[in-house]
């Protein structure tokens, strides 16, 4: 396994693979890695010849400062963890330097309604950041195939919009949501949380899906009323949005259509920590 933290030495590494005729897969993570990062790379193994993991926590993403400095990071850890599972992958762990020299700021992108509802809404130039450190690294890695999770859906929608953007020559992976025992979604920030918040913190899988059984025989606002009841009852969890959006343009749903397809998305916290969590309807 080799871990590298220079770009040119990547670039070096990755040409003489490409001269090989090898498909480079990239898996872009900010570390803290999970069972949920890791089956993206199992995706990635058994797609790709090369697998990239890049594990950088990306500064320009993060609007609330103690977010960023709360964020774990455990680059020896993870290492381990690859090594252990995937011998022969690369790490990728820059620097702050390395990835934005002295400009710590990330470009503004037209990604159009997909970044209007929430993640857009409620944390300001977070696709901004995320735009920008993907771009740079699908220019860096030039990888045949990314790969991306479903749990962060929005973020999903918006990275296929970038490839199209800047027009890169790479196809995106979705992968599906990797769950804890009691549903909840596996996130790094799930370390953060107290044993009590972590048990109760699966009401938010639970209320997804329950909106599940019940689509298509109540209505949106009778749905989200529901949810919203559940989540005041808790003495744990606050909620920040529900919203039952259009799968594709994620513009939020007033009337079901027949023939569209929709998602139900929550963010919601315990304590201090955020929790997002999504589902497909139909
Ligand atoms: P991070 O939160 O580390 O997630 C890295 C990738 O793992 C993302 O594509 C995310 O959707 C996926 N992932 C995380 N938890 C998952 C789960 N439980 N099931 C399936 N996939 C999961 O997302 C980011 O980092 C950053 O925004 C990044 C894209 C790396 C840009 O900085």
């Amino acid at each position: 396994m080799h871990i590298i933290h220079e770009k040119e030495i990547l670039e070096n590494l990755l040409s003489a693979k490409r001269k090989a005729g090898k498909k480079i897969g990239l898996v872009p993570t900010m570390g803290a890695l999970h069972t949920g990062h890791l089956s993206l790379v199992e995706k990635a193994n058994t797609t790709a010849d090369v697998v990239v993991i890049s594990i950088f926590v990306n500064p320009t993403q993060f609007n609330n400062q103690n977010d960023l400095a709360n964020y774990p990071r455990t680059l020896e850890k993870d290492s381990e963890l690859l090594a252990h599972h995937y011998p022969d992958c690369i790490i990728f762990a820059p620097s702050e330097q390395t990835m934005y020299s002295d400009q710590l700021q990330a470009n503004t992108y037209e990604f159009g309604p997909l970044a209007n509802y929430m993640e857009g809404q409620f944390r300001q130039g977070h696709f901004d950041g995320v735009g920008t450190i993907v771009n740079k690294l699908l220019r860096l890695v030039k990888p045949d195939f990314a790969f991306f999770g479903e749990k962060d859906y929005q973020q999903l929608l918006i990275i296929k919009k970038l490839v199209e953007i800047e027009k890169l020559p790479v196809t995106i992976i979705p992968c599906s949501i990797s769950r804890e025992k009691n549903g909840l979604a596996r996130s790094s920030r799930n370390e953060l949380l107290t044993t009590e918040q972590r048990e109760r913190a699966s009401l938010i899988f639970q209320s997804l899906q329950d909106v599940k059984q019940e689509f298509g025989t109540k209505s949106v606002i009778e749905l989200s009323g529901e949810i919203e009841k559940k989540f005041k009852n808790s003495a744990i969890l606050k909620l920040e949005y529900f919203i039952i959006a259009n799968a594709e343009t994620l513009e939020p749903a007033k009337k079901i259509e027949t023939g569209t397809k929709y998602r139900a998305f929550i963010a919601a916290y315990a304590g201090e920590v955020r929790l997002i969590d999504n589902m497909a309807l139909n």
